[in-house]
């Protein structure tokens, strides 16, 4: 079994271009929905990480045939037998319960073990349960297992208390052939939802207004196959971008749909960074000191939460202070201790961290808590001299496709 670790020896200059691959927050809900189709659906760009292995490995316990053919995923959902989902996949990943919305609404049940996720705090499915029972379903909650049926699925109208991508997807997921109109307020407007959403669309749903706080799901009565293409990852994005201005010496980021990632950019802009954003392009110039900025993480179109883990590894080392305010999960601060095992100097708060500058990190033996916290680790071991090794690095792995490659193809001494 490979080590968990990531060592890099940092305080090199990283520069060239590396491309962004498509988005795994699109594609863990892409999966699942092909639960829906009643022919053969075919994704192009699906990126090769952990979570996405795990999610075919589901699909397949369904019954469902997935092959390779050149660079797209065929997927063959017709022969699909809707068994309990009690494997120990289910809880490698929060989004496994993506199969909650998508079975409930194709077979009006489903069986499946609580999902799993990575630490960052409670995470419920309140949220999801109540969209469900607003559509006529019963839940029930056993042990670990969760069971939800429904006589039928009739259209309602669901508020969401809180703008939940999860919730807003596994809705849209459950009503797609639900009788009638759902509609669902303050949605979530992420654009791994809009993906979707014109996926969905393309297979014969009627679904208006994602990307939007409302959106309507008319129910159909079949959906059909399609070819898909997956949005950028523009948390990879992101974090590839923040790298640059940690450590770059002109690095391109391609692949990028900028509109996606405009309060990163705009808050990089405000502590003095430097770039050039063209279409599907950032291109990161050369950055002298930078300046502390305050960053408050909100849903989409605000800043991103998954980001404020890794641009805290660029505050560390920007001049004066900095306030990260957390809004959507107030403990996702575990790579905080981490950051000052290698000399940041941070103030944890409820919710909050205050980061003061220093002039430099150094390198130490750190440990991923998280996928994003580990994306903040290698950004950190780049700005560090010396050796860093990451623990647990497997967490990383789960959503940054080819990280150690395209860190090598920067010129990271990375191993
Ligand atoms: C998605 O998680 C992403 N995961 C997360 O990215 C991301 O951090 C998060 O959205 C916020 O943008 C995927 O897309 C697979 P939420 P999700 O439902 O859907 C509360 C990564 O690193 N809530 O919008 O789980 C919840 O506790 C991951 O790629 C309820 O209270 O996020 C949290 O405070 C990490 N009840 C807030 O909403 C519910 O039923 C945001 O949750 C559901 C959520």
């Amino acid at each position: 079994m490979e080590q968990d670790i990531i060592k890099i020896r940092g305080g090199k200059k990283l520069s060239g271009e590396v491309t962004i691959s498509s988005s795994k927050n699109a594609a863990v809900a892409i999966l699942p929905a092909v639960v829906l189709a009643s022919e053969i659906v075919k994704l192009y760009d699906v990126p090769h990480i952990n979570d996405v292995h795990v999610l075919i490995q589901l699909l397949q316990e369904l019954n469902i045939d997935v092959t390779t053919v050149n660079d797209a995923l065929v997927i063959d959902p017709t022969s699909i037998k809707n068994i309990v989902l009690n494997s120990d996949n289910v809880s490698k990943l929060r989004a496994s319960y993506y199969f909650m919305g998508a079975l409930l609404g194709r077979f009006k049940y489903v069986k499946m073990l609580y999902p799993g996720g990575c630490n960052l705090g409670p995470r419920p499915i309140d949220l999801h349960l109540k969209g469900f029972e607003a559509l006529g379903a019963k839940v029930n909650i056993d042990g670990g297992l969760i069971e939800i049926q429904a006589d039928k699925l009739v259209g309602d109208e669901i508020y969401l208390d809180f703008a939940s991508v999860g919730a807003t997807i596994n809705i849209m997921l459950a009503a797609t052939f639900a009788e009638g109109r759902t509609t669902i307020r303050n949605a979530a407007k992420e654009p791994e939802i809009i993906d979707l959403s014109s996926m969905l669309n393309k297979m014969g749903a009627h679904i208006h207004g994602a990307g939007t706080s409302e959106i309507t799901i008319d129910g159909v009565n079949r959906l059909k196959g399609c070819i898909h293409d997956i949005i950028p990852d523009r948390i990879e994005a992101g974090t590839y971008i923040i790298m640059a201005a940690a450590v770059g010496d002109g690095v391109t980021v391609k692949n990028v749909i900028p509109q996606h990632i405009e309060a990163l950019l705009s808050k990089l802009e405000e502590m003095g960074v430097k770039m050039l954003i063209g279409s599907d392009n950032v291109r990161v110039l050369p950055s002298e000191k930078l300046k502390g900025v305050d960053v408050k993480t909100q849903t989409f179109p605000g800043f991103a939460t998954d980001l404020q883990q890794p641009i805290s590894s660029l505050l560390a080392l920007a001049e004066g202070d900095s306030t990260i305010t957390e809004t959507i999960y107030l403990e996702r601060f575990k790579h905080c201790p981490e950051l000052v095992k290698m000399g940041a100097n941070i103030e944890l708060q409820e919710g909050k961290a205050i980061i003061h500058g220093v002039n430099k990190l150094n390198n130490a033996e750190v440990t991923a808590t998280d996928l994003r916290c580990g994306a903040g680790l290698i950004i950190a071991a780049l700005l560090a001299k010396g050796e860093t090794t990451i623990h647990d690095a497997h967490h990383i792995f789960r959503g940054y496709d080819g990280i150690k490659e395209k860190l090598k193809k920067l010129g990271a001494d990375v191993e």
